[in-house]
């Protein structure tokens, strides 16, 4: 559903925003500036998607616009000088992202690109595709018109993900994996072109020239897609998996491994933040652990992650020790996993193949991880228990108990607790 006419497309926004557009445009009117919406904004108000962000776009000093639009609005400025944006927080929870209109030259391909103030027009032309390079006026007597120099509308109408010119990819290979997250995400197609292009800038090693967080910042942004999957799956057809390291793949099993991790929201707390760790420590599973190695290299993971990676090859001694039956009781796989990263815990959790480990995992990170006990080294005191190293090691055995299940309330803690000390004593007698 692409609404030809803008002004319907507006008309479907919340009245709150929308009054807050006009409220904007009215400010640049008396300003004597020029104010868009721009970018993936109009992209999803055409296509009928909402959407969190509202891009806003001045030609001319978007900052100093957003001040006055703060003030005017009782709202907050929080500017981002580097990047000629500010952030306007209104005071219904809303916000706008207000930039500068700009132009961007990279100086070599990959690098982060140099940013001037420029016309609107040549802040169109600087984007990656024809479907976000469209603006729509929001000044009084301009509301609503759309301008579209590439003619992304026709694209969004066609469906087709396509690139302004033929060096994008190479100036700015973030946009290989940009493309297929709005190709996936928009059930959208490369235009032939443009695939041809993405071909080429792979083949080229323009990956290569991503630093490793740059690179890491479009994988995680392809795992809070609603499904990442067929993201991942379509660069490996394109090539774009191999090109950040030989050992990376989409297969069936990381297909499976992405489902089970997307089905199981329930064992995960409503605050959890790393659903992308999850996604990413799925897509480096079985490696060998100089695979792993290589990948962190390339990568340069946050310290989370890092762990997350590197604790699956931990996990393969403690599984071990489970088959074998050398870990057997819940205390005892508590022990052997407690330094283990939650992240990590919570992935086996939810993808383990066999069902017991699984349990023994979701028991693990669930219950036994957060079980404290009652009684403490006072309590200890109290049952004139002389104080020394017997403290540490009495506690420690009554959690043992108590996360094995033999033991519950806090009567029975301390009834443990007086029980141990007497036997130690009687040994030791
Ligand atoms: N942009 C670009 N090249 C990039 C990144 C961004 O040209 N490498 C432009 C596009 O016009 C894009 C806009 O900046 O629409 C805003 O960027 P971003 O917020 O990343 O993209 P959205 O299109 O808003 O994507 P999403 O829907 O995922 O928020």
């Amino acid at each position: 559903m692409i609404g030809s006419d803008m002004k319907e497309a507006i008309a479907r926004l919340p009245e709150g925003i929308r009054e807050r557009l006009r409220q904007a445009g009215r400010l640049a009117d008396e300003s004597g500036l020029d104010l868009y919406l721009v970018g993936g904004t109009v992209r999803d108000m055409l296509l009928g998607r909402s959407r969190k962000d509202v891009d806003l776009a001045v030609d001319g000093d978007g900052m100093g616009f957003a001040g006055r639009l703060a003030r005017g609005t009782g709202g907050r400025c929080t500017p981002h000088s580097r990047f000629l944006t500010a952030t306007v927080d209104l005071p219904e929870g809303n916000s706008l992202d207000v930039a500068t209109a700009r132009s961007e030259t990279y100086e070599r391909p990959g690098a982060l690109p140099r940013v001037a103030p420029a016309s609107m027009d040549v802040d169109l032309a600087r984007r990656d595709f024809t479907i976000n390079a469209m603006a729509v006026s929001l000044n009084g007597r301009s509301f609503g018109e759309l301008v579209d120099p590439f003619n992304g509308l026709d694209d969004l109408r066609k469906r087709l993900v396509r690139i302004l010119h033929d060096r994008s990819f190479i100036d700015d290979p973030t946009r290989l994996f940009r493309a297929v997250r709005f190709e996936r995400r928009l059930r959208f197609r490369l235009e032939r072109g443009t695939a041809g292009r993405f071909r080429e800038a792979v083949s080229e090693g323009m990956i290569g020239n991503l630093s490793g967080p740059r690179l890491l910042e479009q994988l995680k942004l392809i795992c809070v897609e609603p499904d990442p999957w067929p993201v991942f799956n379509r660069l490996e057809r394109l090539g774009a998996l191999k090109a950040i390291h030989p050992a990376l793949a989409s297969d069936s099993g990381l297909e499976t491994l992405v489902r089970e991790i997307s089905q199981s929201g329930d064992l995960a707390s409503s605050t959890y933040d790393g659903w992308w760790i999850l996604y990413l420590v799925a897509l480096f599973r079985p490696r060998r652990a100089e695979t792993l190695e290589g990948v962190v290299d390339r990568l340069k993971p946050n310290r989370r992650l890092r762990k997350a990676i590197e604790d699956m090859s931990r996990w393969s001694g403690v599984e071990q020790a489970v088959e074998s039956g050398e870990i057997d009781t819940a205390a005892d796989f508590c022990r052997a996993v407690r330094t283990i990263s939650e992240d990590t815990m919570l992935f086996l959790s939810m993808t383990h193949p066999e069902d017991a480990i699984r349990r023994r995992c979701e028991a693990y990170y669930r219950h036994h991880r957060h079980m404290r006990l009652s009684i403490d080294g006072r309590t200890l005191k109290e049952l004139e228990i002389p104080e020394g190293p017997a403290y540490g090691e009495i506690l420690d055995e009554v959690l043992s108990m108590k996360i094995n299940g033999e033991i519950g309330t806090a009567e029975e803690e301390l009834g443990a607790a007086r029980e141990i000390w007497s036997r130690r004593n009687n040994l030791s007698t």
